[in-house]
């Protein structure tokens, strides 16, 4: 029996998967990745050392308690958090801390870049952000230019891994789509935006379409954890390319709905169609010949443990039952989610985020519940966004650590008008849609089946009906404080 693992690197937690030729998961293993550190303003890192540390002990769980299926893996696919600046010097040690997707110091460089109009951002997919790879590596020009001048190598988060694995330093189309660098149409790096920017062409690793080899493991990595001579690394994927395909979005007009540490709404798409005028991104997607288009949350489950710590508790399973016994309709608060500042559609690092509304009988319950409502109006903006760039979205699949809550699919069924697809094991998305990258690079027959729906949830008319206002108000909410979050950057 051959068998594949898939390995996604996220923010807060490595997940690694072994499934066998039927795609049956064999073994899974969840690895905590230290926190991110804020050491400035806007800003949000981790150590690249960290994340190998939280991969290999996810590798060792799998040797002691999966001996067998790690002897039989055949081949290996990353996936990871997206964006993410890693910078490693002549000896392939990092030069400073990664600079991650929701880091939004370079604010002031994506500003300019913007000011420059759309012609860049129409090749590279996406307006300039101050989260993406290279608004980063302006800043750090800028800033850190000692940093810059001992770098010899760029890598994304997944990258880094495989050189730790392989040896090789080489990144994929999908995980290069977010860099601001990557001429998604022609699917290479972009020689316009490397001579604006001014970058060193040197420092970029070759990009491989995303199941394509990358190499094998090293021998030493594969005694340590018990793996056969010759396991093949796919190039891999960024994770919510990696987590369409483990659902099966690949298809044109196909899509998902992500909860993570982030959000996304998502849909596959068969030709490139830039959309920068709404923020959306249009990526490769990690297929060849296919792209996507999306609207990314940087707020997405992560907004309701914040604010559950606020409250006092981190069981969100309670506070959940909680808000649902009493459930009947809106909050009559309003929350406003964006407290590492927004990307689709408002591409705004200052946005804030705001509890609007509280009275002297305000509870808990009633101000959670508006936390699930809030994250469920800023997927509504995100899914108005793409339906505004040309792309219709109705039935969607939902995953990520916030589609366990039936209660939040109803909420956002209702809030955004889609109808959601729950599914079974859907948690695994990103890790298992890697496991498949591996398996294509083995030569292996192509998988891309969605897995067993396990409820779908259309938008209830009442529901529906009683959200519309108080999403307007969600809306003009926003508008009205953007000012001040631009203020509030004074204060920082
Ligand atoms: C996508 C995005 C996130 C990160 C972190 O644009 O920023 O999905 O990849 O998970």
């Amino acid at each position: 029996m051959t068998c594949f693992l898939g390995i996604d690197l996220g923010t807060s937690a490595v997940k690694a998967l072994i499934v066998d030729e039927a795609e049956t998961v064999l073994a899974t293993v969840s690895v905590p990745v230290p926190a991110p550190t804020h050491p400035m303003p806007l800003a949000s890192e981790q150590e690249p050392d960290s994340w190998w540390t939280a991969v290999s002990t996810a590798l060792g769980q799998l040797a002691a308690d999966h001996a067998p299926a790690m002897a039989r893996v055949r081949g290996l696919g990353l996936s990871g958090q997206m964006h993410g600046l890693s910078l490693l010097d002549a000896e392939d040690r990092p030069v400073r801390p990664a600079m991650l997707w929701n880091d939004g110091r370079a604010e002031a460089e994506a500003e300019a870049l913007q000011a420059e109009g759309f012609d860049l951002a129409r090749i590279l997919g996406v307006p300039a952000m101050a989260g993406l790879t290279a608004p980063k590596l302006m800043w750090l020009k800028r800033h850190e230019p000692e940093a810059l001048d001992r770098a010899r190598h760029l890598l994304l988060p997944k990258d880094v891994i495989r050189l730790h694995l392989t040896g090789e330093r080489v990144t994929d189309v999908s995980d290069a789509a977010g860099t601001w660098l990557l001429d998604q149409a022609a699917r290479r790096w972009s020689d316009r935006a490397i001579d604006a920017l001014g970058i060193d062409r040197a420092l970029l690793p070759p990009i491989v379409e995303s199941p394509v080899p990358t190499g094998t493991l090293r021998p030493e990595i594969a005694r340590c954890f018990g793996f056969s001579p010759g396991v093949v690394v796919a190039g891999g994927a960024g994770d919510t390319l990696a987590g369409g395909l483990g659902i099966g979005v690949v298809e044109n007009g196909r899509a998902f709905v992500a909860l993570g540490t982030s959000g996304q709404v998502f849909v596959a798409t068969d030709s490139y169609r830039p959309a920068p005028e709404y923020a959306v991104h249009s990526f490769c997607h990690c297929l060849p010949g296919r792209w996507s288009a999306m609207a990314a949350l940087l707020n997405g489950a992560s907004a309701l443990s914040v604010m559950g710590r606020v409250a006092g508790t981190d069981d969100i399973p309670t506070l959940l039952t909680e808000v649902e016994a009493g459930f009947r309709r809106p909050s009559p608060l309003l929350f406003l989610p964006y407290l590492t500042g927004e990307r689709s559609p408002h591409n705004d690092p200052w946005a804030r985020g705001v509890l609007f509304g509280l009275t002297s009988d305000s509870t808990r319950a009633q101000m959670i519940q508006a936390v699930l409502e809030g994250v469920a109006f800023s997927l509504a903006d995100g899914v108005e966004a793409l339906t505004a760039a040309g792309v219709a979205v109705g039935e969607a699949g939902f995953i990520g650590g916030g589609a366990r809550s039936r209660l939040w699919a109803r909420i956002i069924a209702a809030a955004t008008g889609l109808t959601l697809n729950r599914f079974d094991g859907g948690a695994h998305g990103a890790a298992f849609g890697a496991a498949r990258l591996g398996r294509m690079a083995t030569g292996a027959a192509f998988r891309a089946e969605t897995p067993a729906i396990v409820e779908t949830i259309a938008p209830e008319a009442g529901l529906r009906d009683a959200y519309l206002p108080r999403l307007d108000a969600y809306r003009s909410l926003y508008r009205a404080l953007k000012p001040e979050f631009r203020r509030g950057k004074a204060t920082a």
